[in-house]
């Protein structure tokens, strides 16, 4: 058996974990391990190499993707999915693993849908994909933002400061709540909670009257204002796969806090700095245990599923169930968070 196996979309902490178990799973069961490089791209244009055991050893706690990623997307490249079709005999492979996304997932499902033996493997930082409670990377970014949150708490108390602290997460406010209750933020906005301008700058005044020279905002940076079209962005260009460059909210909100007030605020945006560096031992684990169960997977010969993480237990599900719809912070979870907005 020769499986292939990939990484798209944005890199994650947690990958090359993933990346190790797979390989080791399937040195278990004799079957060979082809890496295909830069995510589709690499089906598209043949990079592919067979992984020895030196390409697996000390990957574990490694950040990124030994594989490199991209976010290109065949289902937008004319005659892309026949391309990766015939590739995909060309280069002899019996399955392939896909290790990515919503949206690199969408593509594992594509091809699953063209016959094509596929199965996926949930990672983002943002969380955000359905049918599973945790993605490969957002244990790992969520606690890279708390301490980013924590050290901008220093300064902003010390100072007597405002500070924005805009965090990633795309349309989905997992990482900035998560983040932002354990760092002890005093506000958190995301986007599943569009809000007034004006009623961040009262939280401020009212801050301010109560004594509290300080304040600190996590934003996501998909966070909506109500009444704007559309999340705050830096640019108007858009990948392949649709997204146009989230960011500038932090920045937005700062400028009007100051206008309004007159107390120094800043901005900053951590961006993909919490994307990178070591893994958690969370994230390692459940990376590898998805690893594992991918490779029984094709095993069992059960394609057109992906594998994900319910209540502590390792299941699987139809990639169609999970790309039906994306997971989004719910009500109530937002509202145990607003107990500690004073
Ligand atoms: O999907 C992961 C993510 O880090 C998002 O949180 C963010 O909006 C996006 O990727 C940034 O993508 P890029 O690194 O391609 O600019």
């Amino acid at each position: 058996m020769r499986i292939g196996v990939l990484t798209g979309g944005g890199d994650a902490p947690g990958l090359n974990a993933a990346i190790r178990a797979i390989f080791k799973r399937c040195e278990k069961y004799g079957y060979e391990v082809i890496g295909i490089r830069r995510g589709w791209a690499g089906m598209l244009n043949k990079e592919f190499f067979k992984l020895k055991p030196e390409d697996v050893k000390d990957i574990v706690g490694r950040g990124g993707t030994i594989l490199k990623t991209s976010r290109t997307n065949p289902l937008k490249i004319p005659g892309g999915i026949e391309k990766v079709s015939k590739n995909f005999r060309e280069m002899g492979l019996d399955a392939l693993i896909a290790i990515g996304g919503d949206d690199t997932l969408s593509v594992a499902k594509a091809l699953s849908d063209v016959g094509l033996k596929v199965v996926g493997v949930p990672k983002t930082i943002d969380n955000d994909v359905s049918e599973t409670d945790a993605t490969i990377g957002f244990d790992t970014a969520v606690n890279m933002a708390m301490r980013v949150i924590e050290n901008l708490k220093d300064t902003a108390e010390s100072h007597d400061r405002v500070f924005l602290i805009e965090i990633m997460g795309r349309y989905a406010g997992w990482i900035a709540l998560y983040s932002g209750v354990a760092a002890g933020a005093d506000l958190i906005l995301i986007p599943e909670e569009p809000f007034k301008i004006e009623n961040v700058i009262n939280f401020v005044k009212k801050r301010l009257e109560k004594g509290e020279k300080s304040t600190v905002i996590v934003v996501a940076e998909g966070a909506l204002i109500k009444d704007y079209k559309g999340p705050v962005t830096k640019d108007t260009e858009v990948d392949q796969f649709g997204h146009v460059r989230l960011g500038g909210i932090g920045e937005f909100l700062a400028k009007k806090i100051k206008e309004s007030l007159g107390v120094e605020t800043r901005a900053v945006a951590p961006a993909h700095i919490i994307r990178g560096g070591p893994p958690t031992a969370f994230d390692r684990f459940m990376a590898t245990r998805y690893g594992i169960a991918a490779v029984d997977l094709v095993r069992d010969g059960k394609f057109g599923m992906m594998v994900a993480l319910r209540g502590g237990e390792i299941v699987t599900v139809p990639l169609s169930k999970a790309l039906s719809k994306s997971k989004n912070v719910t009500p109530n979870l937002y509202d145990e968070a607003k107990t500690f907005f004073e």
